[in-house]
């Protein structure tokens, strides 16, 4: 038997405020986390719901330096901007706030303290990179070098994203401080480590004997990591940005990151809450849900764990449903490559599209395996399912009902086999749905959703309502109640996935915000004689031209990202040495100039050679240039180049050529013209 909770304190991954929002975290953590918030709600539990920004960390202050701002700035941006995405597709949190608020700060300060004071933190000093010109410690991501397993330049010392290798920085070759470029040296530092070896035995219990029922991914995971064998883990770090080490003498430390940020959740809870936090998260008749996607396994299973228990006096998770990862057209979604879909484009390009995003991304959730979020299955969602199914069935009873009986619910005369046995779904499905959700499979909840309006669409299909109300007006009442019924109880079981359509068909059907219980999904809702509001399409298309835009916005970006790469392996390439020297006189001799592609033309039976013809501002003539396989003619036709116009004439491939294009031309041999930045009419001179 499971234990009856008098309460669900359910907490969602708080995002690292150095980026927007997108679609892999709102699949992977937001959106099943608000669909079982919303469902324990309706179901008349008492739930708080907690989110919040992660704003502490080194990548944050690497985004302040390389963006000339401060990591306050930056962190004040991206939590402005998930914030508002977070409302936008509608996540119900009871707090969304911050880490670098002062109750946080506090709380995370007292936690340490307390455990430092009852020491249960062991002291250790290691040898730490520092930069001896910036006088400062360097944690991995500020040491850059050569990778060690691919030689690429620019690997940094926990990673190398070139071949996604894991790196500690003492693999690195040649390497150097990101700050001002010194080589690091070695230097004594102490930190605070949580013995978490001693709480191997007590986890292996609690997790591995206590929470069999665990996903089987999150489970898997624990597991490996406790038969490895557990280390202590440094839970501060030398650097300027964070909750600083409440121990003197610890100037310049701040606690690790992942040390301060779970305790984010009761900082969060304390601030909206601060008389009756301490029932949500110290009485055992709570149950803790956390939230997360799969690389926060280990924060949340056992290194939280750890430290509430070193605490004392908190309750632990009941559960941890972990997510896989979603991939956006077959690639990983990277923020650095800027491949995502970001939620607050998408709410700008689909205004009123939460809930089809909502949909979409449940019904293709990462639940058991990485999955792939792709336009194409977006568009054959909304249009196939939520428009073909959920909206038509909707409108059509609802339109039928004002067309034969003025918008009031008719009365449901006697009743058929199959009407009994439609009317026999809700219920079952009800529970169905419900199973799923408790154990945390969104994906088989949300399509056992669907399945109701599917009973819906094909009851009215089969039945034909508008025919039958040619002879028969008390079988077509019968009809379109039940599909009432069934409509009422599609808006009700929606509401946890797709809560702003069920809001509008609420409006529709004229249901009060008091009907939307999880109980009143049962076989008759809408009493006889009920007034319908007006019907409105509950879902519109998505048009092919929609889909092409989203697509070719990715096809630009993966185009920058080879031509990044591209332009990088070039930077990796020698360049050519100096040449001897001119005196300034040979140099004036040249006549360089502005000029104007007026046509252009390739040569016949070349790869290589275009033929120009160009406005110089002196005169009109032809060039013939070797730049076909980096531009077009149609790229050069009026464009503005610069040339070397008193260059002997010569004759290619039969053409006479009067002056040279100039081009910069890369290590590895690319070509690129070379332009005046602003606009310079033709005939100016350079020199
Ligand atoms: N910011 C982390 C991430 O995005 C998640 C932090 S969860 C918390 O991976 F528990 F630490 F808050
Ligand atoms: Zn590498």
């Amino acid at each position: 038997m499971s234990k009856e909770f008098k309460r669900y304190l359910i907490t969602s991954a708080l995002p690292y405020a150095n980026g927007p929002l997108h679609i892999g975290h709102i699949a992977g953590v937001y959106v099943p986390a608000d669909i079982y918030a919303r469902y324990l709600r309706m179901c008349g539990r008492d739930v708080f719901f907690v989110g919040g920004s992660d704003e502490h960390g080194v990548p944050i202050t690497i985004k302040a330096r390389e963006a000339g701002c401060s990591p306050q700035d930056i962190v004040d941006k991206y939590h402005n901007i998930i914030k508002k995405s977070m409302e936008g597709l509608g996540i119900s949190f009871d707090v969304y706030s911050r880490t670098t608020s002062k109750t946080h700060h506090k709380t995370a300060s007292d936690f340490f303290e307390k455990l430092y004071k009852e020491g249960k933190f062991i002291e250790r000093e290691s040898e730490q990179y520092y930069d001896p010109q910036a006088e400062t410690f360097l944690a991995d991501r500020y040491i850059q070098g050569t990778c060690p397993k691919c030689g690429a330049q620019g690997a940094y010392g926990d990673q190398c994203e070139k071949c996604g290798c894991t790196l500690s920085p003492e693999e690195l070759l040649d390497p150097h401080s990101r700050l001002s470029g010194a080589t690091p040296i070695k230097k004594k530092t102490k930190h605070w480590y949580l013995p978490l070896d001693q709480y191997e035995g007590w986890l292996r219990e609690w997790i591995l004997e206590g929470h069999k029922e665990w996903k089987p991914n999150v489970y898997g995971q624990c597991k490996s990591w406790l038969d490895g064998g557990l280390q202590p883990r440094a839970v501060s770090r030398d650097l300027d940005w964070g909750v600083p080490v409440p121990v003197e003498g610890a100037e310049g430390k701040v606690l690790y990151v992942w040390f301060d940020a779970p305790i984010g959740y009761i900082s969060n809870t304390i601030e909206a809450l601060p008389d009756e936090w301490e029932k949500w998260w110290k009485d055992s008749d709570t149950k803790l849900v956390h939230f997360i996607g799969k690389d926060n396994i280990v924060f949340h299973c056992i290194v939280f764990p750890s430290m509430l228990k070193a605490h004392g006096g908190y309750i632990l998770p009941e559960n941890v449903p972990s997510n896989e990862f979603l991939n956006l057209e077959g690639d990983k979604i990277s923020t650095s490559r800027n491949w995502a879909v970001w939620a607050h484009e998408y709410l700008e390009d689909f205004p009123g599209g939460a809930d089809v995003l909502r949909y979409v991304l449940t019904a293709n959730a990462p639940e058991t395996k990485d999955n792939d979020f792709s336009w194409k299955d977006f568009q054959t969602r909304n249009n196939s399912e939520l428009v073909a199914i959920y909206g038509n069935f909707v409108n059509r009873a609802v339109v039928l009902t004002h067309k034969y009986f003025a918008g009031r619910v008719p009365a449901q005369g006697s009743l058929t086999d199959l009407d009994r046995e439609v009317l026999g779904q809700i219920p079952a499905l009800r529970e169905a749905i419900a199973d799923n959700l408790e154990h945390y499979h969104f994906r088989e909840a949300l399509r056992e959703a669907m399945n109701l309006a599917r009973v819906g669409n094909k009851y009215l299909t089969e039945t034909e309502p508008w025919k039958v109300a040619k002879t028969d007006l008390d079988r077509t009442a019968t009809i379109l109640n039940i599909s009432l019924q069934i409509c009422a109880a599609a808006a009700i079981a929606f509401a946890p996935f797709i809560p702003f359509s069920s809001e509008r068909l609420a409006k529709m059907l004229q249901l009060k915000p008091e009907d939307f219980k999880w109980s009143n999904i049962r076989e008759n809702i809408l009493p006889e004689g009920h007034q319908l509001g007006e019907a409105e399409l509950l879902f519109a298309k998505v048009e092919d031209s929609v889909i092409e835009a989203q697509l070719g916005r990715l096809a630009r970006i993966k185009a920058e990202n080879e031509a990044k790469a591209a332009a990088q392996a070039a930077s990796q390439t020698p360049v050519e040495p100096q040449k001897d020297e001119v005196t300034f006189d040979q140099f004036a001799q040249m006549d360089i100039r502005v000029a104007k592609v007026l046509a252009a033309e390739r040569v016949p039976k070349t790869d290589k050679l275009l033929k120009l013809s160009i406005d110089t501002g002196i005169d009109k003539r032809t060039i013939v240039s070797g730049i076909a396989q980096y531009y077009s003619p149609e790229e050069m036709v009026g464009r503005r180049i610069c040339m070397l116009a008193n260059l002997q004439p010569r004759t290619i491939r039969g053409i006479e050529s009067h002056g040279m294009i100039l081009m910069a031309k890369a290590p590895d041999g690319r070509l690129t013209l070379v332009s005046p930045v602003s606009e310079t009419p033709e005939g100016s001179t350079i020199g």
